[in-house]
């Protein structure tokens, strides 16, 4: 199975956990788009979506899914989002799509967080992919220099501006053994508006996409 596939059985896969009547919180990224697809097949029987990103947003609209604005909602059942990373305590690197600060703020008001992925984002200590940071962009050099001090080897992403109105610098050549530490200490910086460590709030599920089929971890 080519990765895509993979990607495409996680994204079918998550349908089950949408309970019907609710809002659903809809992540960013291509496995994310799988799940989109899925969620339009149901989307008469659910009320509809709060979204992480203006993409995912055109997305959900164009298959006729209502998207509300996360405001308006008191509970979400369920979020469902793609990982750049997962570990085996279920904590990610996230933001690979620079949609890192809203997934975050979605993460944090759902009652689960379904993380789905195929097995190439499985490994046992985060920081392989470089871990996003999206940082207000007069803070870019300072953020900069104290990633530095933090043994990271940090690089401004290219023509890339978020849904903010930031900038991402992308973190090389960090091993994460702490990742609540690590995700505390980044998010404390002056001009950092979101680390892409989602250790404090990790996933509650994970549905991975391996050659044999879907695999679920639960917490
Ligand atoms: C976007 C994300 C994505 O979930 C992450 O980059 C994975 O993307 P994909 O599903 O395309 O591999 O965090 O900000």
């Amino acid at each position: 199975m080519t990765q895509d596939e993979l990607k495409k059985a996680v994204g079918w896969a998550a349908l089950k956990y949408v309970q019907p009547g609710t809002v659903v919180g809809v992540g960013t990224g291509s496995t994310a788009a799988h799940f989109i697809d899925a969620l339009g097949t149901m989307k008469h029987q659910i009320e509809g979506a709060v979204s992480s990103s203006e993409a995912s947003t055109l997305k959900l609209k164009s298959l006729g899914i209502p998207v509300f604005d996360l405001n308006e909602i008191d509970q979400l059942a369920v979020y469902v989002d793609g990982a750049d990373e997962i570990n085996p305590q279920m904590q990610m690197i996230k933001g690979g799509g620079a949609a890192l600060t809203r997934e975050k703020i979605i993460a944090a008001v759902a009652d689960k967080f379904i993380c789905i992925a195929d097995a190439t984002k499985e490994v046992d200590v985060l920081g392989r992919f470089p871990l996003p940071v999206e940082v207000i962009p007069m803070a870019r050099a300072y953020v900069a220099r104290e990633l530095v001090k933090l043994g990271g080897l940090p690089e401004y992403r290219q023509h890339v501006v978020t849904d903010n109105g930031n900038i991402i610098l992308d973190v090389h050549n960090l091993s994460i053994l702490d990742p609540i530490a690590l995700e505390k200490s980044i998010n404390a910086l002056p001009g950092v508006v979101t680390v892409g460590l989602f250790a404090t709030r990790g996933a509650d599920i994970a549905l991975i996409g391996t050659a044999d089929g879907v695999k679920t971890i639960e917490k």
